[in-house]
């Protein structure tokens, strides 16, 4: 069993693995398990969310595990008008003093401005270490830069091989943005007749595959699974080598 160490730097100087649990969906004692089975087989980072309502289960297995977890959590505009209480509330669910990584789920509905100046304080008061957005345009990722003077230090947007944009890698790339890719195994990714031929001829899952392909990349990835022992298998791709043409084929689905 063993887990890429990869990890992307990120402007606070912290690292953030390039490989951990998703939790949307996840709730209760399945919540609880599903972090605690992940921790245990080498996971070190975990996505949650406001809008997930897990937090509490979230915070508690990763306190319990007494392991550095690289925490990230999400603000959602649409249910607390402001960053600043949900972000305590966040705090207080995980039972953190501050989380690694603090995201705008989705672009708000009114002026970026104000939201993302919230942000910033909160990054300069230690509450969070590093501040980023989801589901942003490259456009939107430019706009927020312009009107702070600071790039977000992740988006994190929809990616696998059936969406792999090269335009959009090289955006973030260029913009000093680490793209953080969710729902890596849906939409079709496990069926999918290429990808799967590709984990027939290594003998692996379609999911190692898609883990693999996506740390070779340099992309965060959060697979998410309820069932503890896809949760181990999912990420234990370290001894796994694709190949140049494994890799063109991956790249070529979307095109
Ligand atoms: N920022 C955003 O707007 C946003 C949006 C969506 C998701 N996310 C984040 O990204 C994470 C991952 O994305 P996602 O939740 O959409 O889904 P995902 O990780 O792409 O796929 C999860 C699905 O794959 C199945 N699965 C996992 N491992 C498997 C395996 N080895 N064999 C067969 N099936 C397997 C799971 O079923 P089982 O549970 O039965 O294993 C589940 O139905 C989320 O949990 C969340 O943290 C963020």
């Amino acid at each position: 069993m063993s887990i890429p160490t990869d990890t992307a730097a990120l402007p606070s100087g912290a690292r953030m693995p390039l490989v951990g649990l998703g939790t949307w969906r996840l709730s209760g004692d399945v919540a609880t398990g599903c972090v605690e089975a992940a921790l245990a087989a080498g996971y070190r980072m975990v996505d949650t969310a406001t809008r997930y309502g897990n937090e509490r289960e979230v915070g508690a297995a990763v306190r319990a595990s007494g392991r550095p977890v690289f925490v990230t959590t999400k603000y959602r505009d649409s249910l607390s008008p402001s960053p600043r209480a949900a972000l305590e509330q966040s705090l207080a669910d995980l039972g953190l003093d501050r989380v690694d990584l603090w995201l705008i789920h989705n672009p708000p509905r009114g002026p970026v401005e104000p939201v993302w100046e919230e942000f910033l304080r909160a990054r300069a008061e230690g509450l969070v270490c590093d501040i980023g957005v989801s589901n942003f345009s490259l456009d939107l990722l430019d706009e927020v830069t312009r009107v702070s003077g600071v790039a977000p230090a992740v988006n994190q947007i929809r990616w696998s091989p059936l969406v792999f944009d090269r335009a959009v890698l090289d955006g973030h790339r260029a913009r000093g943005v680490q793209l953080a890719g969710y729902s890596g195994l849906r939409h079709g990714t496990l069926d999918h007749p290429v990808i799967r031929s590709i984990a027939e001829r290594h003998r692996r899952s379609v999911p190692q595959i898609v883990v693999r392909w996506h740390v070779d990349h340099a992309v965060v990835t959060i697979p998410r699974s309820s069932d503890p022992h896809r949760i181990a298998s999912n990420a234990d791709v370290d001894d796994l080598a694709l190949d140049p043409d494994d890799r063109r084929a991956l790249d070529s689905i979307s095109a």
